[in-house]
């Protein structure tokens, strides 16, 4: 990375402001994965042993500038005591007389943890003031939110212009693994895209460096419908039809290979609930079919067996795999096989594999193979982006080494 990292300062005595992705999965006001806490941890404990007081800042969820008590970071307070085995003061707030007078007289090794920043508009506002108060707290920043490294936001992307600013060892690990599976030399090199939204950025910019591209959940029935077939109640990203079209010419001259589902698992568009949790309607139709024979009263949901077959064939091959996005609506164990079957691939590939956030790492853990792949994301967004090749607002704003 070209940019400064912790290893770079000395946090002796000095108060750091560590912006962390805490925002982590509750039910209930319990945390249900606490993946992002443990990913920071490395950060934390190497600032703690050199002698640093910590203010450990994140946002959690979508408050939209207001207080909402059931996103309150306390619960995740609570988690990270247990993990670093020592206090974590929550504070009620990220600003104001409050937060200042606890932070002030912090001795070395003392932990705060600021109330979620989203109570605040200005952070999602970009507001200087704001930024320039949460700078005030301290005397180093560092981000290791890697996950919110593409917002550009009050604390993610502004607090550095006023302190010395640099990346922690998570930011620090996601970027070298993700520059490390798109720039590595070994070959084949297979890219893995599903999800719902076609990834065009992603498409294109992988498209120029793997030997084949994979599609498969909700994007592939664009690709379909863009080969001219008929999708029916499928999925369709109609915003990006046409560069799909124009991918799928671009692979007509044999680089990249691209593999689509030939055959898919279809039920009906009222096979499935979204709201207010994903759920299959108890006796809706579950049906193989060719992905030339989807009715027009059915939807996608899952590719079949034959592509399981040929996606797995070609994952077996490579030596460096690259996994963004589930193969369908892996939520429901009827729809899970194909994400099952990319999974166990992925898994069984001995060189590189590198497993975008969001659904394919919570696929791939609740699948049981995360100790064998070589690295899983903290962030979806985050890693989509740099996958497209974008410079994520949120490290670019670091210092440069
Ligand atoms: C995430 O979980 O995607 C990150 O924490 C960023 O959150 P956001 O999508 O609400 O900005
Ligand atoms: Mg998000």
């Amino acid at each position: 990375m070209n940019k400064k990292t912790v290893r770079d300062i000395d946090p002796q005595g000095k108060r750091v402001f560590v912006r962390v992705d805490f925002n982590v999965p509750l039910a209930d006001s319990k945390i249900t994965d606490d993946i992002r806490i443990r990913a920071a941890l490395p950060t934390l404990k190497d600032l703690l042993d050199r002698g640093a007081a910590l203010i450990v800042a994140s946002h959690l969820g979508r408050p939209k500038g207001k207080v909402v008590p059931e996103l309150s970071l306390k619960p995740v307070a609570a988690r990270l005591e247990e993990l670093l085995d020592r206090p974590v003061r929550m504070l009620s707030d990220c600003v104001g007389p409050e937060v200042e007078a606890a932070v002030k007289a912090m001795p070395p090794g003392e932990v705060v943890m600021l109330e979620n920043l989203r109570f605040h508009a200005e952070e999602e506002k970009v507001d200087e003031g704001f930024a320039k108060q949460l700078a005030s707290l301290a005397d180093i920043y560092v981000n290791d939110a890697f996950g919110a490294a593409h917002r550009a936001h009050a604390s993610t992307a502004v607090m550095a212009k006023y302190l010395p600013a640099v990346a922690g060892l998570l930011v620090e690990k996601e970027t070298e693994m993700l520059n490390r599976v798109l720039e590595s030399p070994e070959r084949p090199f297979v890219a893995i895209l599903g999800g719902v939204k076609a990834k065009i950025g992603v498409l294109e910019n992988l498209a120029k460096k793997v030997d084949t591209l994979i599609i498969g959940g909700g994007m592939a029935y664009t690709f379909l419908k863009a080969q001219g077939k008929e999708i029916g109640g499928s999925v369709l990203d109609e915003e990006n039809l046409d560069l799909a079209k124009r991918i799928l010419e671009q692979a007509g001259a044999g680089k990249p290979k691209i593999l689509l589902p030939v055959d898919v698992l279809v039920t009906t568009p009222e096979g499935v609930e979204f709201k207010p949790s994903i759920k299959r309607v108890e006796g809706a139709p579950i049906e193989v079919v060719s992905s030339d024979a989807i009715r027009a009263d059915r939807m996608g949901v899952d590719i079949g067996p034959e592509t399981r077959r040929l996606f797995a064939d070609e994952i077996k091959g490579a030596q460096r795999v690259v996994w963004n996005g589930p193969m369908g609506i892996f939520e429901i164990p009827e729809f899970a096989e194909g994400t099952h079957a990319v999974a166990e691939a992925v898994a069984a590939v001995e060189g590189l594999t590198v497993i975008g956030g969001g659904d394919s790492a919570a696929a791939i853990e609740q699948m049981g193979f995360s100790e064998r792949v070589t690295h899983i994301c903290t962030g979806g967004g985050a890693s989509l982006e740099f996958l497209e090749g974008k410079e994520l607002p949120g490290i670019a704003a670091l210092e440069d080494r």
